[in-house]
């Protein structure tokens, strides 16, 4: 996947700086030159030994070093490189590039150069949490620095919250999304996924089977190739997958707003199983068995329709929008109506009656129905439907 590319990696000063030796591996193992900078506080946590090791290259730790500078001077390492990873990135780094000091060889090396720069902090939850270092978050946010993490989580120092390192898987990921030349490299994509929640009162709610899997493959699918994803999702069982960008919400309600709010998106593809009705007389406060012996009513109203919402739009619709049909009989018949009803362009068609297994299973059999037709494809695992789907979006966008 990233054959080709260089990646510089300035290892900052936190104990999260161990995992930036996997990290290396991981770029190696995708085929990436890493380059390893190793700051004085990262030296006090990984040696430069094992990064260089690891990364099979020279490790950068001095800025006055005259060897190093006759071989390649400070300015051209920093240019040299397709991206710039900081991980970890410590308080003091960030705001270190925030001002623009060039202090030591890693802040110089981010001054020098205009490379594409991905942030990985690490550091204690009031660290991160201080508004100074908020403050610098948001400079260099506006300076066009990307940021992986950080996750929340138990920490070194025994305290909880923000400001773990992200996992090396996911700093990967973030390389890739933001390194790969796929077909659709510089687009964004919208992919909603996931059941809705819709509450009853506040502790219960009424949900459906979806599992999140077609749209966790679908949202991976178009990340691979390039795609920046936004991932709307519902309380799913099977998570986001890593490199996208994540929305969690609950009703369709949400759902709708999340989405109106990742938009503009050159496609979006709705693969959500959103409730078609609300409680209406959802209760304020849990409700409770009385004597009497009579149940509750419930009562319902509609849910706005996200897709048809959205495949209606007259200003900013996207160019490809793509729904979904789970069917449980006629399945080609209902699922036809549905394109015209809705106003999509592309419906994918599934036949969920109890003994397919594919709600919630790990295979599908979908008929696309364009306005070309239906094609008719075979039985196969949710990770294949959603490449081909992925390479099918990618080829009508470039068209
Ligand atoms: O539930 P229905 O069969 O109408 O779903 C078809 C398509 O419409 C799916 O792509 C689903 O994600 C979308 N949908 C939606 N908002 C709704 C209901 C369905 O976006 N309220």
């Amino acid at each position: 996947m990233l054959a080709g590319k260089r990646v510089l990696l300035i290892i900052g000063g936190g104990i999260a700086a161990y995992k930036s030796l996997l990290l290396v591996r991981l770029l190696k193992g995708q085929g990436a030159a890493v380059t390893p900078v190793l700051t004085a506080g990262g030296a006090e946590f990984v040696t430069a030994l094992s990064l260089g090791a690891l990364a099979g290259e020279k490790v950068h730790d001095r800025l006055f070093d005259l060897t190093a500078e006759a071989e390649m001077g400070h300015i051209e390492l920093s240019r040299s490189a397709d991206l710039i990873v900081v991980a970890p990135a410590t308080a003091d780094l960030m705001a270190r590039m925030a001002g623009g000091r060039a202090d030591d060889l890693a802040s110089t090396l981010l001054l020098a150069t205009d490379t594409p720069v991905l942030v990985a902090p690490a550091m204690n939850v009031r660290m991160w949490l201080h508004p100074a270092t908020q403050r610098n978050i948001a400079q260099l946010q506006a300076d066009g620095v990307r940021f992986v993490g950080p996750d929340e989580g138990e920490m070194a120092c025994g305290e909880f919250g923000p400001g773990r390192m992200a996992e090396p898987e996911a700093i990967l990921e973030a390389v890739r999304a933001l390194l790969a030349d796929g077909p659709l490299a510089g687009r964004h994509v919208l992919v909603t996924s996931g059941p809705t929640h819709e509450p009853i009162d506040p502790v219960r709610y009424i949900a459906n089977r979806s599992s999140g899997a077609q749209g966790a493959a679908i949202a991976a699918a178009l990340r691979d190739l390039g795609a920046r994803v936004t991932f709307v999702t519902g309380p799913a069982v099977v998570p986001p997958p890593p490199g996208v960008t994540v929305v969690r919400v609950e009703t369709a309600v949400q759902m709708l707003a999340a989405v109106q709010a990742a938009l503009p998106a050159e496609a979006a593809v709705f693969a959500a199983a959103v409730a078609d009705w609300q409680v209406s007389n959802a209760a304020g406060q849990k409700l409770k068995k009385d004597r009497s012996g009579k149940a509750p009513r419930l009562e319902f109203v509609e849910n706005p329709d996200i897709l048809a919402t959205v495949a209606k739009m007259t200003m900013g619709r996207p160019r490809l929008v793509v729904g979904f049909a789970a069917e449980t009989e006629q399945v080609f018949d209902n699922a036809a109506a549905k394109r015209a009803r809705k106003g999509c362009d592309w419906i994918v068609a599934n036949d969920v009656s109890p003994g397919t297994g594919i709600m919630g299973g790990a295979e599908n059999a979908v008929t696309l129905i364009t306005g070309a037709g239906a094609e008719v494809w075979p039985r196969m695992g949710k990770d294949a439907v959603a490449r081909q789907l992925a390479e099918r979006i990618a080829a009508a966008l470039q068209a």
